[in-house]
Formats: structure tokens, sequence, C-alpha cells
């Protein structure tokens, strides 16, 4: 499963980029409203950092106005992906897009008979948003699994993102479920970082090669030598 960083700040994006874990990000009209600066320099921005697609979402509740403004997103950049919210004006704009060869998020799915029509209007990528439904008492992961198996019994090529995702659990469900994508918020991201084993044993390995003070310096050597050749 690929990871995807859920995010509209660029100082978050640069952060973890640096990481090497990201495939590419999603952005909401929510997330670019709480940061700074022009939304599309922020979506190029982050398009280069990640190197891979990146959702950017219309506004309009049109078909016309969601494929103008799709048209106009995806000229921001190569890796601009555009988001489209679950309706019967964004399943016509999805397939409008998609026979233009731009790609689509279909976002805000919530079951898998809205992820089925949002794959046959040609969506690139269906977002089921996990936390939203544990929010209302629905289990996220079983929705996740009525869409992962109706797709594969179908032959449906779109690709499931798992979004709306509160905790690494969350992220683990959806791998095992089969989505090929989570988009993860940075905070999350962070915490699937911890383990206090890993503390732990890095403290005690480092601990150990100190307690050799002739080992950092064989060590300091060998990188010497290594640059200078
Ligand atoms: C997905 O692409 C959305 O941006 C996102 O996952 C929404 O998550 P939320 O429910 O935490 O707002």
């Amino acid at each position: 499963m690929r990871l995807f960083i859920d995010t509209g700040s660029v100082a978050e994006v640069e952060e973890i980029a640096a990481w090497g874990v990201l495939a590419g990000a999603t952005t909401n009209p929510s997330l670019l409203a709480k940061e700074d600066g022009d939304p599309g320099e922020i979506v190029k921005r982050i398009c280069d950092l990640v190197g891979g697609p990146v959702s950017a979402e219309v506004i309009s509740q049109e078909p016309d106005g969601m494929i103008a403004e799709g048209r106009a997103l995806r000229e921001l950049h190569e890796h601009v992906t555009v988001k489209v919210p679950f309706c019967e004006a964004g399943l016509t704009a999805t397939h409008a897009l998609t026979a233009e060869g731009i790609p689509v998020n279909m976002t805000l799915v919530f079951s898998a008979n809205q992820a089925m029509l949002a794959a046959s209007a040609g969506a690139t990528y269906v977002s089921c948003f996990m936390g939203r439904l544990d929010d209302i008492s629905v289990d996220s992961g079983q929705v996740v699994a009525e869409i992962v198996e109706s797709f594969r019994a179908g032959g449906v090529t779109s690709e499931i993102i798992a979004a709306s995702i509160r905790h690494p659990e969350h992220v683990i469900t959806a791998a095992q479920l089969g989505c090929e994508i989570a988009t993860v918020p940075g905070k999350v991201l962070k915490q699937m970082l911890n383990h206090p084993l890993t503390d732990a044993g890095a403290e005690r390995f480092r601990a150990d090669w100190e307690s050799r003070p002739e080992f950092a310096e064989w060590l300091g050597k060998l990188v010497g030598e290594r640059t200078r050749a």
C-alpha cells in the first residue's frame, strides 16, 4: 500500500517528504483554508515535493463548473489529480474529466454502492473516509472491505484510497484489507514512527558503542578514508 500525506501544509510536506515514504498527497478545501498564501502555489509546491499525484478539489456544485475548475486545476502542475466530491454532478464531471485523460479522485465516498458508481464514472481513485464513518458508529473497516471485495470481484481498476485516517490502526486496517493507498495526516504519520522498544534499543546500542571509545575513532577513520578515496 502506498502512503500519501493528507495536508495543506507545505512545511509539513517538506518535513515528511524527507523521510522518503510519500508517494503522493491529498489536499481539500478545509485543509487549504487553514494555510496562509495562494492555494495554487501551495498545491504546486506540494507537487514538486512529493513527485507524485496531488489531489486538488473542485468547489462548483454543477457539472460544467466542476469540469472547468478541474481543467484549470490540472494545468497547475502535471502531478495534479482533480478531486471531485461524490454526487450526481460529480459523477458527470468525473466522466468528462477522465475522458479527457485528467485523473480524478472521487472523494466523500461512504459506501460500496457509491464507490461502484464512482468507479463506473471512470474515477482513477475512490476515497473512502474511515474516520468520518467511525464518527457515526459505522464500522469503517467493514465498508472498506466491501469496497475492496466488490472492486476485486468485478475487475474494477480504480484505486481505493483510505482517507479520513485518524490513527495508525486505520492505516494497518486499510493495508490489510487491500487498499492501494492510505492518505494520512502528518500527525498520524509521526505517530507511526513511535515504539518504546525502538527508543530503548537505540539508546542501548549507543551506550554500548560509547563504552568502547576506540570504536568511534575506528569508524571516524573508516568514513574519512572513504571520503578521500
Ligand atoms: C481525503 O482526501 C480528505 O482530505 C481527508 O482524508 C478528510 O479527512 P477528515 O475526516 O479528517 O477531514
